[in-house]
């Protein structure tokens, strides 16, 4: 697929994912590292099964701090304090626990501390098998955890505890979804929002990032470099509304050069990514974590794993909270994560940015201004009449623009939808500065709406140490396609083509960014086997706890719609909180109800009687103050 495309289930855009690279990268010091990820595939056939012993690093030089020195003996997750060079060791690495032991920084001061409390984030991973299903087959895949401990650290002098007795006892694994959404990353981000959200900060935090995605390995990456990808995303970047048929065969065309890649540097690796083995994956964490259940915070297409998992091991549930619930019964079916998550991206639209623009009014709206030559208060029938002839202006031309950071610069239909209205739709507390961009474009001014696009782009081409490290932008599709690998696969394009009016006619805003991450399916099977699992049972097993659900009806990835369908199937299994507010997930628009709600669950295992609880959001867009817009 393209690069500055979304990753359309994800809880946040790859951007803003990598809003905090600066103070957290690990590839600062390990660049070199990055092309051991690509020859490690090469080694990455034959490699010693996952260690289940603790092999002692004593031969290293063993470095004391006033809290003892790590990883800590009998750790399964091998923790350190992390630092900026906390990166799991290539997999053809001999000795992986000696390159990482001999990673351990004893300067407490180096370490990252938790902003107002004594937490700690500790970096660490776990060596699993790439296929549960196959004793013979003794590679493995490296999952990098993190995790933040709020009580922190003993110090080494404090007699009475024992190593793990500053652990939580439950802990919050929380997952942002995609596919391909790094939860190590997102741990950085939220951790101590998350516990203090669900458990007045009294449990630990733990993301992880899935396999294939990010620092885990190995990393489904299937350009050498980013730019690569760039380069080509330019070509299939271009909307229905835009481009005739003809762009259908180029997206093809390109869809099969990029699955005959991965198939080059992956080998059979997309035959291992499904999410009925993500699923094993979390079950493995769990009991890295010595837990009987899973405790969690699961987003979007992480609801597709939390249902999956759940389900596969039914006793193994605990307070687990599905939030942008998604109905993963959908991804089997061939298209299905695109054409069953259309609504309500252009309702949000219509009632949501547009009209709550209206009720907000010019102050603090800027598209409500009237513009010149109209009289009187801008009507709502009125804004989406320009928005439109704004639209379809520059489907005829794209706008010429121009930055002093990237230079020249287009505005078009496909890109201003794709990155810009698309994505706004997931987060109301942009929709000010979104309004004015749009206002000025109207205008003829493109700055503000260049500048955006230029961030899009950036994500990848202003890496601290471009051009070392390709994103694992292809995990997603090797997750997607695998998931409905066995759906009957119609010849010739036809029925794509007609798959792709379908969608597009039912929803302007998100119908091409979601037939596009189905699209490429039509090559899995040219390159792959059968996956080595997929869950295909029912949905409503007896779970130990039931679950918590929570969405919304004007979530433009994952319409309330299908939280309530799968509510429908899990019955007494599932309670659904219906959240009345803008974005994807609750966390874009809170509600205190829903946070009462959902910590009485978390913290004391209280759920709601009735199936359904509503839920209303505590501010209105545009005028009440939106605080963080980018988390
Ligand atoms: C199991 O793994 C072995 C060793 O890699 C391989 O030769 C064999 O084909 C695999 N079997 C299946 C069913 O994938
Ligand atoms: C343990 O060490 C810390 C500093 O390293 C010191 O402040 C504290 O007093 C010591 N506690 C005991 C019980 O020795
Ligand atoms: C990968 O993870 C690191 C550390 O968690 C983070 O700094 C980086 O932004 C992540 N990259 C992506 C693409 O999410
Ligand atoms: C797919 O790509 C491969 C590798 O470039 C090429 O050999 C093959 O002909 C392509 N198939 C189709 C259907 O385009
Ligand atoms: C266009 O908008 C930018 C950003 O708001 C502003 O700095 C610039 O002065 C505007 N250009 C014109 C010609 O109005
Ligand atoms: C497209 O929509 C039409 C009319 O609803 C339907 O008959 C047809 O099966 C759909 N085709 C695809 C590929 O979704
Ligand atoms: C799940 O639903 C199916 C029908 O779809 C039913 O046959 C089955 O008995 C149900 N299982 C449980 C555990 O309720
Ligand atoms: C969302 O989609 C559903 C199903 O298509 C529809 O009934 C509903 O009116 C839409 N809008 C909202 C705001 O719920």
């Amino acid at each position: 697929m393209t690069g500055p495309l979304k990753r359309p289930m994800m809880e946040k855009s790859p951007q803003i994912l990598n809003r905090r690279r600066q103070k957290r990268s690990w590839v600062t010091i390990f660049g070199s590292v990055a092309g051991v990820a690509i020859l490690g595939l090469t080694g990455f056939r034959g490699l010693p099964t996952p260690a289940q012993h603790w092999v002692s690093h004593s031969g290293c030089k063993s470095q004391d701090s006033p809290y003892g020195s790590f990883p800590q003996e009998n750790d399964p997750f091998h923790f350190l304090p992390c630092t900026d060079a906390s990166r799991p060791p290539p997999l053809d690495d001999p000795t992986p626990q000696q390159t990482w032991a001999a990673l351990f920084d004893p300067n407490p001061s180096h370490w990252s501390w938790g902003s107002n409390s004594r937490g700690i984030y500790l970096c660490g991973y776990l060596d699993l098998p790439l296929d549960y299903h196959n004793a013979s087959d003794t590679r493995i895949v490296r999952i990098a955890v993190t995790k933040f401990q709020v009580a922190g650290l003993p110090l080494k002098n404090d007699s009475d505890i024992t190593p793990t007795s500053y652990k939580s006892k439950r802990t919050l694994i929380i997952e942002p979804g995609g596919p391909g959404g790094s939860g190590t990353s997102y741990l950085w981000d939220t951790a101590e929002e998350m516990t203090k959200r669900f458990s007045d900060g009294q449990l630990d935090a733990l993301g992880w990032d899935p396999r294939g995605v990010n620092v885990s390995l190995p990393s489904a990456a299937c350009y050498p470099q980013d730019a690569h990808r760039d380069r080509w995303s330019l070509l299939a970047l271009r909307y229905r509304e835009e481009a005739p048929r003809a762009q259908l065969e180029m997206m093809d065309a390109m869809n099969n050069a990029t699955f005959f890649a991965c198939q080059q540097r992956l080998g059979d690796f997309g035959r291992f990514v499904s999410t009925a083995v993500v699923a094993r994956d979390l079950d493995e964490i769990r009991k890295a974590l010595g837990e009987e259940e899973v405790t969690g915070y699961f987003v979007s297409y992480g609801t597709g794993i939390g249902q999956t998992y759940v389900n596969m091991f039914p006793d193994r549930a605990g307070r687990l909270i599905l939030d942008g619930t998604e109905y993963v019964r959908d991804h089997r079916l061939l298209g299905g994560f695109g054409w069953t998550s259309l609504d309500n991206a252009t309702d949000a639209w219509h009632d949501g940015f547009l009209g709550e623009c209206i009720n907000a009014g010019p102050e603090a709206c800027a598209l409500a201004q009237p513009i010149s030559g109209q009289d009187g208060p801008v009507t709502l029938e009125q804004l989406e009449k320009r928005m439109t002839q704004l639209l379809s202006s520059l489907q005829t031309r794209p706008q010429s623009a121009y930055t002093e950071s990237g230079g020249p610069s287009l505005i078009t239909y496909s890109a201003l939808v794709e990155n810009i209205l698309y994505p706004a739709m997931y987060r109301p507390a942009n929709w000010p500065s979104i309004a004015q961009l749009l206002y000025d474009l109207e205008a003829g001014n493109a700055t503000l709406a260049a500048n955006q696009l230029d961030l899009s782009w950036s994500s990848h081409s202003s890496h601290p140490t471009y051009p070392h490290t390709p994103s694992s932008s292809e995990l997603e599709l090797l997750v997607i396609c695998s998931d409905s690998y066995d759906a009957p696969i119609p010849d010739g394009l036809t029925w794509w083509d007609e798959l792709w009016a379908n969608m597009t006619a039912q929803s302007w805003m998100a119908g091409n960014s979601r037939f596009f991450a189905v699209f490429p399916c039509r090559h899995y099977n040219t390159y792959w086997d059968a996956p080595s699992e997929v869950y295909r049972g029912d949905l409503n097993n007896t779970l130990k706890t039931p679950v918590l659900l929570i969405a919304s009806p004007y979530d433009p990835a994952t319409p309330l719609r299908n939280g309530r369908r799968l509510l429908g199937e899990m019955g007494s299994n599932a309670r659904l909180i219906v959240h009345h507010g803008y974005g994807h997930s609750s966390r874009r628009d809170p509600s205190d109800c829903t946070d009462r709600v959902v910590k009485a669950y978390i913290k004391d295992g209280v759920l709601p009687h009735e199936q359904e609880t509503d839920c209303y959001a505590n501010r209105r867009p545009y005028v009440d103050s939106a605080g963080d817009e980018s988390v």
